[in-house]
């Protein structure tokens, strides 16, 4: 009989929140409770054959690692126990008290928010229920909160558990509402219980045919026996009982390598690639890896961690194993597994094992090959590709020289010219003017506003296509690699323009007609030159302007403005960075103004109209006035007499 009077425990904040929302949830799906309990029985069978590995007495004599699931209908409880690694006290405490894992807070506000939603719609009948059943199944999948998805089922759970190294056993117990108690449990076997009291309205889920269904659809990919035991303790196994890896691919269906991916990889929504390959020959290894349709919420964590599990010949080694797929391709889910490594092999040393080397080599080049295959045969499925994990992938051009050259037709970029479409380096390369002899780019946040930015408009009335830059990881590559097919990669926004080798198209150049005198125009510079004095590191005509009067541009060698921002937004000491000054000679404001110089009494007009130039200029760049009240006396001070005249 179980002890009642176990010393008591709060839930961890989040836990309680999501366990209300759990006991509340409306979630048709609620099947889903019996793939987590699985999932985690098979994971601590995994655990307890690695430890076994160095420590063979632990298996004692219960060496067929197992899970077996029991209905009680009388009693209206559903058990599902494994001869795992099991729990010790503080493990239970820990592991079913709170959630470790990082971005739960984030899940809970999410999942509350997608039930509040709900409440709204409670009214309007079905179709909001549909939506937010969606909503929290794919959040729940997203975030595998595992364990706790029994208290959709279940009044009132308990876990009797005993760890495969300690005598002692324990029995957990908790309504879902706010605590749980824990009390030593006498005679407990091996490994984990969990005992569900199901509410009336989900014993459902004590009828056989039930279970079995739910087992074939979720869990029939589980490495190890599942067991359905009837109540006069007859078993019949209803799984497949072998790693879905190790059977050949024409023995497994698309919803086979569905359901596999969501336990995996714990995504929503369905693979957006699958690989599973078998190498032979000096190594040996099968994968079987998925890349998601939809981006993990840790991507961009700065651990760069990719999810990856390492298995030795069907046993389970770690899912931290550095160096088994680089960072940049940390958006692959999925499992390797080694026939070559040993199966005693340190997890620490792991990561500098000539066999895992191989293996990782292996794996690159072959998830390359996939991806230019999608990208050739379906190029619009290679962009929604892109636009989830290319920020990602570029990291692989500054961080892996050696595939750098496989890497770089890989990458896909927006253009000043290309509208919503994604271009790869040959697409601009062989779209290029005889002429051009670079690639030119554009770095920036917003790819509508770089589209707008005077630097590009000499390019564009040449019809010369900018590529626009707009990860931060570009500014990090653009260096490392320089050039694509010996044409170097240049920015837009530095150094001169060279743009006089290039036709200017008819519209263009009627405003280059009647062009100030070159004189006038260089005596308005000289002039500028004077006023701004320090601001500026020069002042020069530009070629690259058409319509607007003024831009800023970094002078050649000079770090690149974008990069500059984005160093010190990121709190980098830089020494002072002075632009150049580019002046529009065909605009009509500069070309009245170079008309003014010399004229009497037109020095101090035309001082004002040098700093309100720069000033403009930096507007258009969105950085701040240095001096906004000077700003507006001075232009208060033009329009007026501009006005008044
Ligand atoms: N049957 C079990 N045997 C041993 N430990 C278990 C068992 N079930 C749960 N645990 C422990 O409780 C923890 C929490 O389980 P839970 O399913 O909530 O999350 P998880 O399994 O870690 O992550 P996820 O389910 O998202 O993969 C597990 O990490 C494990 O340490
Ligand atoms: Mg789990």
């Amino acid at each position: 009989m179980a002890n009642t009077s176990g010393e008591k425990h709060a839930f961890q904040a989040e836990v309680s929140k999501l366990l209300g929302l759990m006991a509340n949830s409306l979630y048709r799906d609620k099947e889903i409770f019996l793939r987590e309990l699985i999932s985690n029985a098979s994971d601590a069978c995994d655990k307890l054959r690695y430890s076994a590995i160095t420590q063979p007495d632990l298996l004692g004599d219960d060496a067929a690692l197992a899970v077996t699931i029991t209905p009680d209908s009388d009693k209206s409880v559903l058990v599902v126990a494994d001869n795992g690694i099991g729990m010790n006290r503080q493990e239970l405490i820990d592991n079913l008290g709170t959630i470790a894992r990082s971005g739960t807070e984030a899940f809970v506000k999410q999942m509350a928010d997608s039930q509040a939603g709900d409440g709204q719609d409670a009214q309007s009948g079905r179709d909001g229920e549909d939506e937010q059943n969606g909503a929290t199944a794919g959040l729940i999948g997203q975030f595998g909160v595992g364990f706790y998805s029994s208290f959709m089922v279940a009044k009132r759970v308990d876990v009797v558990t005993r760890r495969a190294d300690e005598a002692e056993g324990w029995r957990w117990r908790s309504d879902g509402s706010g605590s749980f108690s824990i009390a030593p449990e006498a005679d407990a076997a091996r490994g984990t219980r969990i005992e569900l009291h199901l509410r009336k309205a989900d014993r459902e889920f004590l009828e056989p045919l039930r279970i079995r269904t739910v087992v074939k659809a979720y869990s029939d990919h589980v490495g190890l026996p599942i067991w359905l035991e009837n109540e006069s303790g007859q078993k019949e196994m209803v799984n497949e009982g072998s790693a879905l890896w190790s059977r050949p691919r024409s023995e497994i269906d698309e919803d086979q390598y569905r359901e596999f991916y969501h336990h995996i990889a714990h995504m929503p929504g369905d693979p957006w690639h699958t690989i599973h390959l078998h190498a032979e020959g000096r190594i040996e290894y099968t994968a079987l890896l998925f890349v998601p349709d939809t981006k993990p919420f840790d991507l961009f964590d700065p651990i760069r961690k990719h999810r990856v599990r390492l298995y030795v010949r069907r046993v389970f080694i770690t899912d931290e194993c550095e160096g088994l797929i680089p960072p940049y391709l940390r958006f692959m889910r999925g499992v390797v597994d080694s026939s070559d490594l040993a199966l005693n092999v340190s997890r620490e040393t792991l990561q500098n094992d000539p066999i895992l080397a191989k293996i990782r080599t292996g794996l690159v080049k072959r998830v390359f090959s996939e991806l230019e295959k999608r990208a050739k045969k379906t190029p619009e499925d290679y962009a929604s590709f892109w636009e989830s994990f290319g920020a990602v992938l570029k990291e692989g051009l500054y961080e892996d020289a050696e595939q750098k050259d496989r890497l770089l037709p890989l990458i896909r970029f927006r253009s000043t010219g290309g509208g919503e479409r994604w271009l790869s380096l040959d697409d601009y390369v062989d779209a290029m003017p005889e002429q051009q002899e670079a690639i030119y780019y554009m770095s920036g946040e917003d790819p509508d506003a770089l589209r707008r930015s005077p630097q590009i408009e000499g390019f564009r009335a040449r019809g010369i296509d900018v590529l626009l830059m707009v990860d931060p990881v570009d500014q990090f590559w653009l260096p490392v690699v320089g050039s694509y097919k010996e044409k170097p990669f240049r920015s837009v926004t530095q150094g001169g323009a060279d743009l006089e080798k290039f036709a200017v198209s008819d519209e263009a150049k009627a405003d280059e007609a009647d062009a100030t005198p070159p004189g006038e125009m260089d005596k308005l510079i000289a002039l500028v030159k004077l006023t701004l004095a320090d601001a500026v590191k020069d002042v020069r005509t530009s070629e690259r302007l058409t319509d607007s009067p003024v831009c800023l541009v970094a002078d050649e060698g000079d770090l690149d403005m974008h990069l500059e921002r984005l160093l010190r937004q990121h709190k980098h000491e830089l020494p002072e960075q002075k632009r150049v000054l580019e002046i529009n000679p065909s605009h009509d404001l500069t070309r009245a103004l170079a008309r003014m110089v010399g004229q009497k009494g037109a020095s101090e007009a035309l001082e004002d109209a040098a700093h309100l130039l720069m000033d403009q200029a930096l507007i258009l760049e969105g950085e701040p006035l240095p001096d906004p009240s000077a700003f507006s006396r001075r232009l208060s001070g033009l329009v007026s007499r501009a006005l008044t005249e």
